[in-house]
């Protein structure tokens, strides 16, 4: 098989990585994807060809059999609609379906109308309105930006004053652009997050294993939301009782929902959940893997994931099973400094060389490049060190290892990714060594 992987981050170069493993595929086409994904086995980087139109015609030349999309931008636009009207097998949700991450009013809506548990909310396209409703309600609360904004559009406010400074961020500053013409006022959830994939075919559901992303951008949970500063898998918090609500009360009714509207959803349901005392809340949902969720669920997974992505396009995925290793596996994201705001790119990342050998750590790539056969900053998250450990904590300190080892002026990495599943697992043993 001929497989073209869309996007050039960490997520992209694990599904690369993964993918280039499978004895059913002889060649991968990347686009743009970066200085880690350009170095992969059976894999050659193509620059972005301009457009979806150009994108499929360079697919069908080539003869390419499965496209898997990454980001959630072309799948907003409509990538698989386009691919498919050329006869071509993209894996990800047509652009209607794609409307359950690209606009967080839709989805809520969504969620209204199948009865899917999430947060209070309220839809505004005036900034008067939708303050007067903050003043109402009160904080903390939460503000949204409707349409796409890389993870950042989501801002938790603490008090009054924040949360109407956002509504003027959002609308009036236009922060986002034109994701910001219309706002979800949210009620502000307490519990712990987790992430919950689920692949499907438009009709079967397969779960994924369970993981946990960081968002804000420094330990302890503070500062600005970024797109993850790390994950790891599995998620002690996705107790087998979390599970079964979730695949009942949220996945299997995106699955009918979506059919029910007339634009049945294939490819990664990936819901953003908030659990307190085991009743799980959906915070949002996204139409692809999660970055860097990605890095370590594909790290422990042990099975091929190519039939899995086929039989999400074709049909047919309750005749496939994934299996993964029972080891635990962290991704420590290592960003340029000042990110998710303004950063300096093109430094030299030394010490890539020191970590290659390490037993049980694979080194993903995100905003990477290649420049006089050296690697350097290209991005705000740059790499996503991840490693597989007997435990979690062995995995903690196997990436964190490695994490030391790798350095450029002004890098940023959070020192406590794992910590959470640390705490909730402290006194239990784990699973066999790396
Ligand atoms: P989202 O992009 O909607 O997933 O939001 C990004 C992050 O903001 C989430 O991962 C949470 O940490 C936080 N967040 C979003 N919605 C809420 C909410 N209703 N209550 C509390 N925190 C939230
Ligand atoms: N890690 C969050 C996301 O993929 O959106």
């Amino acid at each position: 098989m001929k497989v073209l992987v869309v996007g050039g981050g960490g997520r992209e170069h694990a599904l690369v990585w993964k993918i280039a493993q499978s004895p059913l595929v002889k060649e991968i086409y990347a686009t743009p994807g970066n200085g880690g994904i350009c170095r992969e086995a059976k894999t050659q980087c193509i620059p972005w060809p301009g457009s979806l139109e150009a994108l499929a015609d360079f697919a069908s030349e080539k003869g390419v059999d499965l496209t898997v999309v990454g980001p959630e931008d072309p799948l907003a636009q409509g990538i698989v609609d386009v691919f498919q009207a050329k006869g071509l097998k993209a894996f990800g949700p047509c652009k209607e379906a794609a409307q359950l991450e690209g606009s967080k009013a839709f989805s809520k809506d969504f969620m209204k109308r199948y009865g899917i548990p999430t947060a209070e909310y309220k839809v505004f396209s005036d900034p008067h309105a939708a303050k007067e409703y903050i003043k109402a309600q009160g904080a903390p609360i939460v503000v949204k930006a409707d349409g796409l904004a890389a993870g950042k559009g989501a801002l938790v406010c603490r008090t009054l004053e924040e949360a109407l400074a956002a509504v003027d961020r959002i609308m009036v500053e236009r922060a986002f652009g034109d994701a910001g013409d219309r706002v979800v006022v949210e009620e502000f959830l307490t519990g712990e997050e987790a992430s919950f994939l689920a692949i499907t075919d438009g009709e079967h559901l397969y779960p994924l294993a369970g993981s946990q992303d960081h968002k804000p951008v420094y330990d302890n949970d503070e500062g600005p939301n970024t797109g993850g500063m790390g994950a790891y898998s599995p998620a002690p918090v996705i107790t087998p009782a979390v599970h079964q609500k979730v695949m009942e009360r949220i996945m299997r009714p995106v699955v009918e929902g979506m059919k029910d509207m007339g634009h049945p959803f294939k490819g990664v349901i990936y819901a953003g959940l908030m659990i307190k005392e085991e009743e799980p809340k959906v915070l949002e949902f996204n139409v692809r893997f999660g970055d860097p969720e990605a890095q370590p669920i594909l790290m422990r997974m042990e099975s091929d994931l190519v039939p899995a992505l086929v039989a999400s396009i074709e049909g047919g995925l309750d005749q496939v099973e994934i299996t993964y290793k029972r080891q635990a596996a962290v991704c420590v994201v290592m960003a340029s400094g000042g990110y998710p705001g303004k950063y300096e790119k093109g430094f030299v990342i030394e010490g890539l060389d020191q970590v290659e050998n390490m037993e049980c750590v694979k080194v993903f790539h995100a905003g990477t490049a290649e420049k006089d056969g050296k690697i350097v900053t290209n991005g705000g998250r740059v790499l996503g060190v991840t490693a597989l450990g007997g435990t979690i904590k062995e995995a903690i300190n196997q990436a964190y290892e490695a994490v030391e080892r790798i350095y450029w002026p002004g890098v940023h990495y959070r020192k406590d990714i794992g910590a959470k599943a640390l705490k909730r697992l402290e006194g239990r043993g784990g699973p066999g060594a790396c």
